[in-house]
């Protein structure tokens, strides 16, 4: 296994208090897979890759589980050791955090030195590869980052990324505020570099239809936790967590015309608050008071779902397809 990720959880302290960003995570991810981490703004996507690439928020701390890579758990040593070379990762807003001031060229070329060790002349060479991995130009490396488009930044973001050659590359919303022609080129080029460099990816989203367009396999997370997970296809053709159910429900296929889109009402819980039972309750159209009870662990083998009424799935699977279902939940929330 590339990496496994068993109970994490990291808080943040607070002035109200800790924030439990992850709370009790568990997934893995297999060679040569490209795994979709999704769900919605502020459900711990991004406190995960971090936590996984160890670099952490000052107040962000590992407050329990482990994350295994090849077979080794991530201690901090083995962390820096690993960063960038094994592990690497392009942050949320990547493509936003060039510095104007120096030539695309120049920053990759720094980012080669610093961080691989290489000569200048070596790694002005590979620096000409890595674009030429990404589908940029090497006459681009001389330009400044106001010359590229956003789709070109992005590019040079993820080639930055890979500079070292890691075996697992953890990309943050590498397509958010992209149009769609766009995203589906970036989404093209982290394919292409899975099958060429027959890396493992982590890529997070909070729009499942990226998961549907390019990934093997799906983690949906909710509220700090991973409520169903397994491989794309079986997940989102047969959905068996109402918040997945839900997320299918609220995006339009990349590739099909937009149909009926119909929002989850409400919004996740305050990580800050102590929370018990399911954290979807507020939401869950399908919620009965067991579900506030206690936390139904995740059943399945592959295909896994932590949801009280998994043995209903298929009939909450059918009732969840009309938008009349959510429109009940969201006036539940909302009173
Ligand atoms: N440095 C921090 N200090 C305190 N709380 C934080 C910090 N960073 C994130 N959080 C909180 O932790 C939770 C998870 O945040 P995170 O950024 O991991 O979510 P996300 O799923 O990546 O969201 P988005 O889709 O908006 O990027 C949120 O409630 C957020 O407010
Ligand atoms: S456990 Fe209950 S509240 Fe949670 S998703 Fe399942 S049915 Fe909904
Ligand atoms: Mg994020």
């Amino acid at each position: 296994m590339m990496l496994e990720v068993d109970d994490l959880q990291i808080h943040y302290g607070t002035r109200d208090g800790a924030a439990r960003a992850v709370d009790g995570a568990s997934f893995v991810v297999p060679e040569g897979r490209i795994v979709g981490l999704v769900g919605e703004s502020g459900c711990g996507k991004t406190t995960t890759v971090r936590a996984i690439m160890g670099v952490l928020s000052e107040n962000g701390r590992q407050a329990g589980g482990r994350v295994v890579f090849k077979g080794q758990v991530m201690d901090e040593a083995t962390t820096r050791r690993l960063r960038w070379r094994d592990i690497a990762y392009v942050p949320q807003s990547a493509m936003n955090s060039l510095d104007p001031v120096y030539t695309v060229g120049a920053q990759l070329t720094e980012v080669l030195t610093r961080r691989g060790g290489l000569s200048r002349a070596a790694a002005r060479a590979r620096s000409a590869e890595l674009f030429d991995l990404v589908g940029l130009s090497e006459r681009r490396l001389g330009d400044y980052p106001h010359q590229f488009s956003g789709g070109m930044r992005q590019r040079a973001a993820i080639a930055m990324a890979l500079a070292l050659e890691p075996s697992l590359l953890l990309a943050d919303e590498p397509v958010t505020a992209l149009d769609v022609i766009v995203q589906r080129q970036i989404l093209d080029v982290l394919r292409s570099l899975q099958q060429r460099l027959g890396i493992s990816m982590v890529l997070v989203t909070h729009d499942i239809s990226v998961v549907a367009y390019l990934c093997d396999d799906v983690v949906v997370m909710y509220a700090g936790q991973v409520v169903e997970s397994g491989p794309v296809r079986e997940v989102l053709a047969r959905p068996r967590h109402p918040y997945t159910m839900g997320l299918r429900n609220a995006f339009p296929d990349l590739l099909a015309d937009a149909m009926e889109l119909v929002p989850i009402g409400g919004s996740p819980p305050d990580l800050r608050e102590p929370l018990s039972g399911c954290r979807f309750v507020p939401r869950c159209p399908f919620a009965q008071p067991a579900c506030s009870l206690d936390l139904p662990p995740a059943a399945g083998e592959g295909h896994r779902s932590a949801c009280r009424r998994d043995g209903e799935a298929d009939s909450l699977r059918i009732a969840a397809l009309d938008p009349r279902t959510w429109q009940r939940s969201s006036s539940f929330a909302m009173s």
